[in-house]
């Protein structure tokens, strides 16, 4: 079931990234990047975010209209600067989500890459934290609407004391204080979030944390555009008295919100920590097979140190080196390897010009030793028939280019393309084993073992040890290099045949580059397409569709309360001898105990029972408050309320009692607590009657 959804969302975005190389190119492709863009986000909402932090008023009143300063008045600047903080903090929301998805899809997130999977799962709850938090500061109606479902939802837990929710019953209840509190959080959270960044990806070597320019400046400028035309604004000033019809809701951090109301807050708990642990464990149900990994051979290793250079997962350290005439050894770190053979590629020692029996290099995969790999070539060269005899070299996780054979083709896999020494190719034509050689793998910043195909890239194009010799390989002569997706086995093959034409006899020079290759490339009209679809897609789902909780013609009970049950059991006077065994300190005349009983609450609405519970005294020894919220909604209107609470669980009725006609206009919530000081409900909310 999972590999069958693996593999489907493999095709997914296969097929959605070929689509997307047609005008980004492979060096562009937002796909391949999704890590970085994550990255340069949080850059940019840190930097937006301390702007706004300026102008920014830490209290319940000054917030709202500071942001409202901000974006009225200096729209130009503020309020790009608080749009461009929120429409960011939504396409982090997507490209961290997305880059999730595609880690599980391309199936890198098992053996070393583990470490980076499972640190990703609490950045993703920073993440959503940080976001809701700072709705919040904005204050407005939708910000009320965060605050108080947030809070509810927390107080499903049983960690916290007093119900989080009561700090939003009033617009009176709500402290500066607990505002503070939020603000700091706002910041503190992003700052662990941060940290959490870098331990994510400190396990992955030379990782990618910025995204290439043109991508950089294509998508700041999309959302700059998206700011202008649809500026971040706040809804009509939080009023805790009332509750929101149309509330913009943010989809891309809160569409879990109104799974609270259908499913409930237990649900909603129990489905996202479920998830989050079910995906932190993903890596031990997916298994990968240990393979052995590198070996160095100190008879030909030189310390040149290449194969460190270009080892993806940093296995290749150094040490000493049993030949004096060698400074240093490379050796592999059984840990850390991978078996991808790309240290085999780096080696100057792995060519096939060796006049020996068996052919040896300084470091390979035991899997796949050069020896095998020219065994390979040997054996299937006499299947090679015709004019324009072409060997194809590539990576297993590429383009299903087996399927490429022909009369005069024939394919050759490698564990990765990084591990081809380009010595085989210059090997292949100098002794004419081949008229043409194409080496191909995925495509450019889209290796499954990282840097495979970027470091052949550079050698065969002469920028990295080791260089491709052959003279013949210049200009795409007599040997191409390819990089082709999954779902680009078409424009292979094209490229496949246009090649075996040039290498005709009877060839007339002139471009024989595939029509589908030729069209690869940055098509700047495809990118503002693309980003324009973006800033739409993020602009709609920012607020739209709204979301009512309370219908129209609703009003919103709010019951909540703190009580202190009456004692359980009888006071007692100690007697003249108990108290002269006790310490001075310790003698009191009366002691109680200290157990206290649970406190009941029933309400009626037009006498009939609206809510009932028991609720049992908080702490380890049942001393402490009683505390209870809850919320529902009736009709709006005239009713006859009754509120009856017992704090003694022996007493035979209530001994609390309150009823009033209340009158609730529409959206109105009502709020009925109790002040365990003068043993009165407070009742407010109405119109007065
Ligand atoms: C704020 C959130 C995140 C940021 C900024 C982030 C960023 C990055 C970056 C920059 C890389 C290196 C990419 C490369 O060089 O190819 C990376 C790798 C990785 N990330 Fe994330 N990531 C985040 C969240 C996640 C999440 C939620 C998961 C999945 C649970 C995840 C899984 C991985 C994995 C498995 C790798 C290793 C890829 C490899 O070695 O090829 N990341 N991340
Ligand atoms: S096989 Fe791959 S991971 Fe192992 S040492 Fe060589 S390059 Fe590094
Ligand atoms: S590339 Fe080869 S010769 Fe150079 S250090 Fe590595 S194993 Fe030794």
């Amino acid at each position: 079931m999972l590999t069958l959804l693996q593999s489907s969302l493999h095709y997914l975005f296969e097929r959605t990234e070929a689509a997307f190389n047609l005008f980004f190119d492979d060096d562009w492709n937002p796909f391949y990047q999704l890590g970085a863009l994550s990255f340069y986000f949080f850059w940019i909402l840190a930097g937006t975010g301390l702007y706004l932090f300026v102008f920014f008023e830490t209290s319940i009143d000054g917030a709202y209209s500071s942001l409202q300063y901000l974006t009225n008045e200096q729209w130009y600047l503020g309020g790009v600067m608080r749009s461009l903080h929120r429409y960011c903090s939504d396409a982090l929301a997507i490209t961290v989500t997305l880059h999730l998805i595609r880690e599980f899809a391309m199936g890198r997130f098992t053996g070393k890459r583990w470490f980076s999977w499972f640190t990703g799962i609490p950045l993703l709850w920073f993440m959503f934290a940080a976001a809701i938090g700072g709705y919040w500061l904005v204050w407005d109606q939708f910000a009320q609407y965060v605050a108080v479902a947030t809070m509810e939802w927390m107080d499903w837990l049983p960690a916290f004391g007093d119900p989080l929710a009561r700090n939003f019953l009033t617009n009176e209840a709500v402290s500066d204080r607990f505002f503070s509190l939020m603000v700091f959080l706002h910041f503190g959270i992003p700052l662990f979030m941060m940290v959490g960044m870098f331990v994510h990806i400190s396990r992955v070597s030379k990782a990618k944390s910025n995204p290439p320019k043109g991508l950089a400046i294509g998508t700041i400028a999309a959302f700059i555009v998206l700011s202008l035309i649809k500026p971040a604004i706040s809804a009509d000033p939080a009023d805790l008295s009332l509750t929101q019809l149309d509330i913009p809701v943010d989809w891309f951090f809160l569409s879990a919100y109104p799974f609270f109301d259908i499913l409930g807050h237990g649900a909603v708990w129990g489905i996202l920590v479920g998830l989050s642990t079910f995906l932190s464990f993903l890596p031990l149900i997916f298994r990968e097979k240990k393979k052995p990994v590198a070996v160095v051979d100190p008879d030909h290793c030189s310390g040149c140190g290449w194969c460190e250079l270009d080892c993806p997962y940093d296995a290749v350290v150094f040490g000493e080196h049993p030949n004096p005439k060698y400074e240093r050894l490379a050796v592999v770190l059984e840990d850390k390897c991978v078996s991808c053979g790309i240290c085999t590629g780096s080696c100057p020692t792995a060519t096939p010009f060796q006049r020996v029996d068996v052919l040896k290099s300084g470091i390979e995969i035991p899997d796949f030793t050069i020896e095998d790999f020219k065994g390979e070539i040997i054996a299937r060269l006499g299947k090679l028939e015709g004019e324009a005899r072409i060997i194809v070299l590539g990576c297993e996780k590429g383009a299903a280019y087996k399927t490429l054979e022909l009369d005069n083709v024939i394919t050759i896999s490698l564990p990765c393309i990084g591990f081809l020494p380009p010595s085989f190719v210059d090997y292949l034509i100098r002794k004419d084993h081949a008229d043409g050689v194409m080496v191909t793998g995925c495509c450019l910043d889209n290796c499954y073992n990282r840097s495979g195909n970027l470091w052949t890239a550079e050698r065969f194009k002469g920028e990295r040890s080791p260089h491709l010799r052959t003279v013949a390989a210049k200009d795409d002569n007599k040997v191409r290099v390819r990089w082709a997706g999954a779902m680009e086995l078409g424009a292979l093959k094209a490229e496949i045949i246009t090649f075996s034409q040039s290498l005709r006899s009877d060839y007339v020079p002139e471009n024989t580059t595939s029509e589908r290759f030729r069209s690869k490339g940055k098509n700047y009209y495809g990118q503002a397409l693309f980003y324009a679809a973006i800033i739409s897609f993020v602009g709609y789902f920012s607020t739209s569709p709204t979301y009512t909780r309370v219908a129209e013609g609703d009003a919103t009970v709010k019951l909540s309360m703190r009580h202190t049950g009456q004692i359980i059991g009888e006071c007692r006077i100690m007697s003249e001898e108990e108290l002269q065994r006790l310490p001075p300190n310790m003698r009191q005349a009366k002691v109680c105990p200290r157990e206290r009983s649970s406190i009941e609450f029933q309400f009626l609405v037009d006498g009939e029972e609206a809510y009932h519970k028991v609720v049992e005294p908080a702490g380890y020894k049942k001393d402490g408050r009683a505390k209870l919220y809850h919320r529902f909604t009736i009709k709006a209107g005239e009713h006859e309320i009754t509120a009856r609470l017992k704090d003694h669980r022996d007493l035979e009725d209530f001994n609390y009692q309150e009823t009033q006609m209340i009158d609730l206009p529409s959206r109105a919530v009502l709020v009925v607590d109790f002040d365990p000081d003068t043993k009165k409900f407070i009742i407010i909310g109405s119109r007065a009657q």
